[in-house]
Parts: structure tokens; sequence; C-alpha cells
């Protein structure tokens, strides 16, 4: 509508103001805010634009082809993928504190925007634009209230694009959606030509299942919860929840076991925490009623389908006190 077309305009004036003809390059989650932020910014400086998807191993299932494909198809933007995987698990070996692990995350992201673009720069010999000056994000007003970049604001968490930054970053940033909430930026996702399947995905955090594992994250414990993470998610959409539930973190307990019998056996297994809220804008959120028989259907299918685990439990409590995501 209006306001959308509005916001669109004010913002693409903007970018170019900015950028003027210089290159940038733009990260890209598989999330809504970082599709939006880029779409917005091809619309405003087109092909000086390059994004930059990386995978760091803390994916969910299906992720990474939905930006390959998706994506690109309905943006036609150029895309490169990085596959970071080794260095991020391994910068991540041991690590539990839950700031620690999104520091560590948000740096390695920048480094590899950074290493990606100095990639490109060199690939384009001749040189012409220079160097690439500029990193977009798409960091949303919540984003920025909650890492304590807003006045009077506790730091809550670092999210991995405000907080987690490093001090010596070689970008300037461009974050054309540092005033908008959620339904504001999936309302200007739409305006842009972005298929439903991006605008309306749930939120999913940058430093992806990274957060969603309470301890150190490893390989092994990744491939758990990328299988618990995919059944609860395929249940709830046949259930028909997807509008009513804001987000469904899966969590992994990794450093709490429990004692379970599956057959004749006694297991010492992991237990998942199902996390469904509903919510406006993610600055507050209710746990989400889901029916008593999807829960039994999703728990019955992660105890029998991925071995690890030998119990779920649902988190019932608001935000506040508890947040979100689990770290
Ligand atoms: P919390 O856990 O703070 O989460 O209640 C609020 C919303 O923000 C998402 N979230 C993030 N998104 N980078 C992101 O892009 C992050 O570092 C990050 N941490 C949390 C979370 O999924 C929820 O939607």
């Amino acid at each position: 509508d209006w306001t959308d077309q509005s916001i669109i305009e004010d913002q693409v004036a903007r970018i170019r103001a900015q950028v003027g003809d210089k290159k940038l390059i733009c990260g890209l989650s598989g999330g809504v805010d970082s599709a939006v932020a880029a779409a917005l910014v091809h619309r405003a400086v087109g092909d000086q634009l390059t994004c930059v998807f990386v995978d760091h191993g803390l994916l969910r299932e299906g992720e990474r082809k939905q930006v390959e494909e998706d994506f690109v198809a309905s943006t036609g933007v150029r895309l490169v993928t990085v596959d970071a995987v080794d260095t991020f698990l391994g910068e991540l070996d041991g690590v539990t504190d839950p700031e620690a692990k999104r520091k560590i995350i948000g740096r390695e992201f920048i480094r590899s925007f950074e290493q990606t673009a100095a990639d490109l720069v060199a690939e384009s010999r001749e040189g012409a634009g220079g160097d690439i000056e500029f990193l977009v994000q798409g960091t949303l007003y919540p984003d920025v209230v909650e890492s304590g970049g807003g006045a009077g604001t506790a730091n809550i968490k670092s999210h991995h694009n405000v907080g987690g930054l490093p001090e010596d970053l070689q970008f300037q940033l461009v974050e054309p959606l540092r005033e908008l909430f959620k339904d504001e930026v999936r309302a200007i996702g739409r305006a842009l030509g972005l298929p439903e399947i991006i605008v309306g995905r749930q939120p999913f955090p940058g430093p992806g299942l990274g957060i969603r594992i309470v301890g150190a994250v490893s390989a092994e414990r990744l491939a758990i919860l990328r299988r618990a993470d995919a059944i609860a998610r395929e249940e709830l959409t046949k259930a028909g929840l997807d509008d009513e539930i804001w987000q469904c973190p899966v969590v992994l307990l990794a450093d709490v076991r429990s004692v379970g019998v599956q057959g004749d056996g006694r297991t010492y297994g992991h237990p998942i925490v199902l996390r469904p809220v509903s919510s406006e804008d993610a600055m507050t959120a209710d746990w989400t009623r889901v029916p008593f028989d999807v829960l039994a259907q999703i728990s019955n299918r992660i105890t029998n389908e991925v071995d690890e685990v030998n119990r779920v439990v649902l988190d019932v409590t608001s935000k506040p006190p508890g947040t979100i995501e689990w770290e």
C-alpha cells in the first residue's frame, strides 16, 4: 500500500545517497530480514550489490537450498555461497557461554564477509569501482533495542549483527530496516515482490542452531538438533499452526541426560525442548497453546526417529520473564 511504497522510495533514496556508485555486499541468513534488506538495496543500486550466504554449519535442514534457489530466483541478485563450516565449528569448539558463542559467531560472519569482499575485488582485477566499502545488514528496531543500542536499555543479548560486531570493522554499515518492526518488514518484502515462502517464514536467529544447543556446539549435536527441528516444523505446519505460532525454537539440552526405556533397553539420552511462542514483534511473547495431540505426535516422532533423544519437554514461559531463544 501507500505506506510501504513510501518507505521503499525513502529508503531507496537514502541508500543511493549513502553509497553513491560504490559496491556493497549483503550477508543473507536465510531469514526474512536479510532477504528484504538485500531486495531493497538491489532495488536501489542493482548490481553494485553482491549477496553472500555463509554456510556456518548452524543452519536448519533445507535452508541453504532455499537461499540458493528461491531467493535468487525471485530477485535475480548475484549470490556467493561461502563454505565456512570447519572454521565456525572450530572456533566454537568447547564454548558454552551464550554471549561468548554469539560474539564468536558475529565475528566469524564478519571475517567471512571481509574475505569474500577481498576475493571479489581480486576477481575483478582491473578494480572497476574499487574496494567494497559497505556491508548491508537486516537489523531491525527490536534488535537494536535488545542489544542495548537504544537509549536507556540494558544489553539483554548481543544480536549477532549488532552487539557482536568487531571494533575494527572495515565496512560501513547499510541498515535500511533499522527503524522497522517485523510486520512492516514483511509488508515491504511483499511490496518488493518477494515470494511468500521467504516473507512468510518464521524468524530464525542469525547465530542459528548454535544458540539452540545449551552446552558446547559440535557437529554431532547439530545433527541431532537438526533432525528434531525438522520433525517439529513439519508437524506444526501439517497441523495448520504456522499463523498462530510466531516461531518455535527447538532446543537441545546437550549437557543434560535422563534415564529412559525403549524396547527392553535402558537409554541415557538428551532432552529436547519445544518453545512455541505467539507474539506481535518478539519484544514480548506468550507460549502458544499447541493442541495436546500435536505435541504428542511431535514427541513420539522425535523420540522414535532421533536416537540420542529420549525425552521431549514443553517450555511454558512467557517473555518476559523468559526470552524466546534459550541463549
Ligand atoms: P529473544 O531470544 O531475545 O529473541 O527473545 C527475540 C527475537 O530475536 C531473534 N533473535 C535473533 N535474530 N540475530 C537475529 O537475527 C540474533 O542474534 C538473534 N537472537 C535472537 C529470536 O529468534 C526472536 O525472534
